[in-house]
């Protein structure tokens, strides 16, 4: 059915029914989508998802065994006949797909990530929350930073509860230094609950710096620099700045930023096709986690291609870039080959469904990207404390190979 995400925006839900156990999985959507992901929507209508679910899918599920995850993802690509899931949408096909996934390991009375770790083959773990604390670009409205995430996360905590509340502490200590020092700011928060303020790149910076004193957190970025990117001048800009980069001035404005501010984490920091200034980046700061978002798009043949060019140290996984379980699951799998860090995340428009949290923790993700504060963001975090509590220590908390 059509549902609400977190921007007011349609979404789909699919629920799941096998005898007397269901599943319910919502999808969620991104602004600040990559070109290469697939279309989450036939024509940008989510009931129009809904109407294909009706009328070339649902009869294709009935009888369909949900433990076989794979056949589920094949019939969603057979029944679509595209390349980019354009007919039934990917939105349509992960919800169906995570569903599905939940379905079986309900069925095996088995917890969500440890259904996903059996398939993945990978070592579950809890990973470290990757918090948005301060917003700008596609997600925030005029006079707010360029960048679209300030990121923060915890270093050297005793479990996944501890890591959850300092990321809180850190918005919190956040919003009462934005409150006090900067004039006309009344508290407003972007599109993932991240404070949004009339600052540029650096103060921001600055105060998020000031923010985390004494908290041991690492600091990162969210560039989302395909947002800035002007193909036709070959320039970044920078709207709320009036300021124009070429890749040349791109890379030096970032490396400055990792030097003065001891940046761990740099997300797509160019735009999705320049291979080249992500290796650059990478080169010059040996233990930077240089992130692909838009530049991989959770494809397990683009995560290849970038470890090969030595473009990334990490990647970011979003289930509905790509449309399938499996396919995230191959992705993962291929990050693993290749020594580069997983991070598991959500979209900027979200259901206040807690799937994300089992998919992080059965594909053993460093991070899980899903923000701090907001209904929808704290769903994840919640259902990573459920897991924590119920399997305590038999579950190790991630460490930053890196930082
Ligand atoms: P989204 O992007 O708005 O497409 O969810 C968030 C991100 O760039 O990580
Ligand atoms: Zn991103």
């Amino acid at each position: 059915m059509v549902i609400f995400d977190s921007r007011g925006s349609e979404t789909v839900e699919v629920e799941l029914v096998s005898g007397n156990i269901s599943a319910r999985v919502g999808a969620p959507s991104g602004k600040s989508r990559g070109a290469k992901e697939v279309m989450p929507f036939p024509e940008n209508d989510a009931r129009k998802a809904v109407q294909a679910f009706n009328t070339v899918l649902k009869q294709r599920l009935l009888g369909f065994d949900a433990s076989d995850q794979r056949g589920v993802d094949e019939l969603l690509k057979k029944v679509d006949g595209t390349e980019n899931f354009s007919r039934i949408g990917g939105n349509l096909a992960y919800a169906v797909s995570a569903a599905s996934a939940v379905l079986a390991a309900r069925a095996q009375n088995i917890p969500p990530w440890a259904y996903i770790a059996r398939l993945s083959g990978l070592k579950p773990c809890y990973p470290l929350p990757l918090g948005n604390v301060l917003g700008g670009g596609a997600h925030a409205g005029e006079g707010a930073p360029d960048i679209q995430e300030f990121l923060v996360f915890p270093q050297h905590v005793a479990n996944v509860v501890e890591a959850v509340k300092c990321n809180v502490e850190a918005h919190r200590r956040l919003g009462r230094i934005l409150l006090r020092k900067v004039g006309g700011f009344g508290g407003g928060r972007g599109d993932e609950g991240a404070y949004a303020p009339p600052l540029d790149d650096e103060k921001a910076l600055e105060a998020v710096k000031e923010a985390v004193e004494g908290l041991n957190q690492g600091l990162g970025l969210d560039v989302a620099a395909s947002n800035m990117y002007n193909t036709e001048r070959d320039r970044y800009v920078y709207r709320n700045r009036g300021v124009e980069k070429t890749a040349e001035e791109q890379l030096e404005y970032i490396a400055g930023l990792v030097e003065r501010f001891g940046l761990a984490y740099v997300e797509d920091p160019f735009h999705e096709e320049d291979f080249e200034s992500h290796r650059r980046l990478c080169k010059m700061f040996p233990r930077l986690l240089v992130c692909g978002d838009d530049l991989v798009v959770t494809r397990a043949r683009l995560i290849g291609e970038a470890a090969r060019k030595g473009s990334v140290r990490a990647v970011i996984l979003k289930p509905n870039q790509v449309g399938t379980i499996s396919d995230t699951i191959a992705a993962a799998v291929e990050a693993e080959r290749n020594s580069i860090v997983r991070v598991v995340s959500h979209r900027s428009g979200e259901t206040c469904d807690g799937f994300l949290a089992h998919l992080a923790v059965g594909l053993g993700a460093t991070f899980i990207k899903a923000g701090v504060l907001g209904g929808e963001r704290v769903a994840k975090a919640n259902e990573l404390i459920r897991i924590y509590g119920q399997h305590g220590e038999s579950l190790l908390l991630a460490e930053v190979g890196y930082a």
